[in-house]
């Protein structure tokens, strides 16, 4: 069941956003209450939030006062977790030293959950010791605080301070309420398709459009994964909150996940990497000609080399076939030395949804997926290598 969100707004003019942070949360389908400082009503009219809730906003004025409901308690024993979107300085402070003397700051002292703080504010004011302290303290505290970003600020001017993208909120919010599977690994996702030149202008490449490259990624990060690096083609946009290495050719592909895997645990291996490459290519930009006839090599396979050369590395290699998918896949883990691997069918290119098969090392099937969303195949996926992985 999807767990109840609290989202606590302050009085900073970056108040106009929560509105999409709370529609946001809603698409997701988390139940959502809202909750307000008389500061953060300068900024927003509770009627807009109101309205978006079809509830009712927890406020000073909150009318459950006539009904003998003690809406701090109410409020914290209804939440799993409590977002404060935007913080502000003022609430910070509070929030570190323990003051209640409103109902957003009497709430936290009374909830045990988990608590995110999103602060926005001027620069100076983020900078000055004293906020910084009171966001350290907070932070030992388990506080997850979601930094502040570096930009343009609704005061005019440049700098530290503006509150965080809210792909990057929403993220962490979801973070907060995934188990950590993958705590204390470091995992390495390679996505999309390599090019390789055919001269200086063209390409040869293939449709993989990355997405299921970005679940795992996406879903490594969310399972507490102690790093995510994401090599990836420069067309497939890299989730928040992950390291991200654009590579373009199968080379450079090569050399980035050779760095990469060298000190990590766990190699999701999902880019299609050209398994050809033109022998010459042409310096400049060929001219156009009635024929033109390109003589391709083999490239090397990188994900059995990246096995060879780290054995450490727990690999989940990918197939894309077109028939016999399970006899294919399982003379690929033999070839390739591989952990695992996710074998595709031709519709999962490019599609937001795969039918796939998940095959153990030796070659027993797992997992089946039909017409499954990427994100639920990376979900179980990895659920199945934690569990591997920690027995
Ligand atoms: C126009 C205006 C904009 C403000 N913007 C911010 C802001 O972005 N961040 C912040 O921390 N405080 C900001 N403040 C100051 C807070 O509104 C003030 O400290 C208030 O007491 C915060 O109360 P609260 O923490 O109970 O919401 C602003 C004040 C004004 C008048």
């Amino acid at each position: 069941m999807l767990k109840n969100i609290l989202v606590g707004i302050c009085g900073s003019i970056a108040g106009y956003k929560s509105p999409l942070i709370i529609r946001e949360l809603q698409k997701k389908d988390y139940p959502v209450k809202v909750m307000m400082t008389e500061a953060a009503q300068n900024f927003i009219s509770p009627r807009v939030l109101q309205y978006l809730l079809r509830d009712e906003i927890y406020s000073e004025s909150f009318n459950s006062y006539q009904n003998f409901k003690i809406p701090h308690i109410d409020a914290a024993q209804w939440a799993d977790l409590i977002l404060i979107s935007p913080a502000s300085a003022n609430t910070i402070a509070k929030l570190s030293l323990g003051i209640s003397d409103n109902l957003l700051t009497s709430t936290l002292l009374a909830f045990q959950g988990p608590v995110l703080i999103a602060p926005a504010m001027n620069s100076k004011m983020w900078e000055n010791p004293k906020t910084q302290e009171h966001v350290e303290n907070l932070k030992k505290r388990g506080r997850v605080i979601i930094y502040p970003e570096t930009g343009e600020l609704a005061c005019g001017t440049t700098g530290s301070g503006r509150l965080a993208e809210l792909s990057k909120i929403i993220l962490e919010v979801e973070k907060a309420l995934t188990p950590p599977l993958l705590k204390n690994l470091k995992v390495v996702v390679s996505a999309g398709g390599s090019c390789e030149y055919i001269d200086q202008v063209r390409v040869i490449t293939n449709l993989s459009s990355g997405k299921m490259g970005v679940s795992f990624a996406r879903n490594a990060y969310l399972h507490h994964a102690k790093e995510v690096s994401l090599v990836h083609s420069p067309s497939v946009p890299p989730p928040g909150g992950i390291k991200s290495i654009p590579s373009l050719i199968s080379d450079e592909f090569r050399k980035n996940l050779e760095v990469e895997a060298e000190h990590s645990d766990l190699l999701i291996m999902s880019a299609a990497i050209s398994d050809f490459k033109p022998l010459n290519p042409v310096s400049g930009k060929i001219p156009r000609k009635d024929n033109l006839s390109l003589n391709l090599v083999s490239n090397p396979d990188i994900v059995a080399g990246l096995k060879k050369k780290f054995p450490h590395l727990f690999v989940l290699g990918f197939a894309l076939e077109t028939e016999n998918y399970i006899d294919k896949a399982r003379q690929k883990i033999k070839q390739k030395n591989l952990d695992m691997i996710l074998v595709n069918s031709l519709q999962s290119l490019n599609n937001e949804c795969a039918d796939a098969w998940l095959l153990n090392n030796q070659g027993e099937i797992l997992c089946e997926f039909k017409n499954t969303a990427k994100n639920i195949i990376a979900q179980r996926t990895l659920k199945i290598i934690a569990d591997q992985l920690s027995t």
